[in-house]
């Protein structure tokens, strides 16, 4: 799911000069700000977070780096080649800098809390560092840097949710969004480093949630992905152990949660990511079963078949497990897409253990999956416990196998659906050809169709006619009545 994306948003064309955060009206600074976003959803929710709060200070956003004053690089550290990514994009700016010595560079997100102080030692052109707890702390870390310091603030928090920002929407397509749900994670899975780069689990007052999804439904958007990296454990007024913490106030767990964005409006699709086995429960799938416009698709990510290779990996769930909550969301949920993610290489990974991820990518039949080598990543409960022993081209060869196996499986499904007819919330032009026009369908696959006398945040209905891999192909045969959000 790692993606790159340069953000631009001009808040208010009607009000040129004038950035409304908030409700409150911002006179510009003059100052331009180029945010780049790697890494995971939540990496690009926060930048709009992030954009929110400088253009609260009087910063406009910019798409070219060459016009901008300062330089944000939201970061990943998932993996090695995520921060080698990282770095690569920062000798760009290196001349830069050289010609404009007044350009600010920030290093923010998860590689930011990672280093901490070390990035600036390692890259000297970076003046901020701020980790995904500090961004209030952005306007402040800006004046130390204009005073000529260098500025970093990685404090992680037990309570920062940013759920009072109002965050900018920063894609341009105006169709679909993310709303976080919750930060951090709990869970210490051994491979993984975001409970070091983002801190204890901590979930958003409801409420904030709603408005949120509320607010975007009125500005015209049609879909948002409730974001959590284990949303199953979502909860409101709830210890951990499940104990009320104030008897006065309502608890809200996820299928409540979702169950109260569902109301926004019948048509605005809602979809969540990321489900933990774990924690999936069935009163969540009914959830889903019993709202149409909750979406019938769940990534579900499994990371290995073999119940040993997931012990090693504190997943807390065995491969029977994982099946038995395959079986539940195909009962409850009969027409569901689920999609996973798979490490190869695990730690001590023989090849009998990857024949059993090999064997449950047959026996499940994910309709897609990412699919990864193990990298493993500094103070982990990996790299402390266990040996990273798994020759890289054996690494590379299991991906590659199941790579192709799961392409495979993708067609197949694929194939299956040509002949039916697919409910599409349209999201734009093609990329591949201006004819087309493309969205997609409850199972969030690609569908591409013929321009008509429809466009984007519209919901059409497509007959599918073809497909390739990844995509489906199809001519749209019905346009549901245009939605008035009032
Ligand atoms: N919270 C999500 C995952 C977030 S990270 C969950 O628990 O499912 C996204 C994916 O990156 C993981 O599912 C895993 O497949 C992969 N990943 C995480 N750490 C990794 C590592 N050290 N090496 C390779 N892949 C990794
Ligand atoms: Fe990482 Fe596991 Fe948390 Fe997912 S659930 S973010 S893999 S520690
Ligand atoms: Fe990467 Fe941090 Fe997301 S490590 S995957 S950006 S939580």
């Amino acid at each position: 799911m790692s993606e790159t994306s340069t953000f631009n948003k001009t808040i208010d064309e009607s009000r040129q000069g004038e950035a409304i955060v908030a409700e409150t009206i911002v006179t510009p600074n003059g100052k331009k700000l180029f945010l780049e976003s790697y890494g995971c959803a939540m990496n690009f929710s926060d930048s709009e977070v992030v954009a929110s709060i400088l253009i609260g200070e009087g910063y406009t956003t910019t798409l070219d780096e060459l016009e901008a004053d300062i330089i944000l690089i939201n970061t990943c550290s998932i993996r090695d080649n995520a921060e080698l990514r990282v770095r690569k994009r920062l000798t760009n700016f290196k001349n830069r800098k050289k010609r404009q010595p007044s350009l600010i560079v920030g290093v923010l997100g998860c590689m930011a809390e990672r280093l901490k102080k070390e990035l600036l030692e390692e890259e000297k052109l970076v003046d901020i560092v701020a980790g995904p707890d500090s961004y209030r702390e952005l306007p402040n870390l800006i004046i130390e840097v204009e005073g000529g310091q260098k500025a970093v603030n990685v404090l992680l928090s037990r309570d920062e949710t940013y759920a009072d920002i109002s965050p900018v929407r920063l894609d341009k397509k105006g169709v679909t969004s993310f709303v976080s749900i919750t930060r951090g994670c709990d869970n210490m899975c051994s491979f993984c480093v975001v409970p070091f780069t983002r801190g204890r689990e901590r979930s958003r007052d409801p409420e904030t949630i709603y408005k949120e999804c509320e607010e975007l439904f009125k500005n015209g958007y049609r879909e948002i992905t409730l974001l959590g990296q284990n949303v199953d454990s979502y909860r409101w007024n709830m210890t951990s152990k499940g104990e009320i913490k104030d008897e006065s106030k309502p608890t809200t767990n996820f299928a409540e949660l979702m169950k109260m964005v569902a109301k926004v409006s019948p048509d605005l699709r809602i979809r969540f990511s990321t489900s933990h086995p774990k924690d999936m429960s069935d009163e969540v799938l009914e959830v889903i079963a019993s709202h149409d416009n909750i979406c019938n698709y769940i990534h579900l990510p499994v990371q290995s078949g073999n119940t040993e290779v997931l012990k090693r990996m504190n997943r807390g769930y065995s491969r029977e497990w994982y099946l038995n909550r395959i079986e539940a969301i195909r009962r409850i949920i009969p027409n569901c897409a689920i999609t996973t993610d798979i490490i190869t290489g695990f730690c001590d990974e023989t090849e009998e253990e990857h024949r059993d991820t090999i064997s449950l990518l047959k026996e499940v039949g994910w309709s897609f999956a990412f699919m990864y080598k193990y990298s493993e990543r500094p103070k982990t409960l990996a790299e402390r416990r266990y040996e990273d022993n798994v020759p890289e081209e054996v690494k590379a060869k299991r991906l590659t196998e199941i790579i192709d196996l799961q392409r495979a499986t993708g067609h197949f499904i694929k194939q299956g659906q040509i002949g039916e007819i697919h409910k599409v919330l349209v999201e734009g032009t093609s990329k591949k050809s201006e004819d087309f026009m493309d969205g997609r369908n409850d199972h969030n696959t690609k569908v591409v169709f013929p321009k008509g006398d429809f466009g984007k945040c519209d919901y059409v209905m497509v007959k599918i006619t073809d497909c390739t891999t990844a995509t489906l192909i199809g001519e749209v045969v019905e346009i549901l009545s245009p939605i008035k959000s009032d």
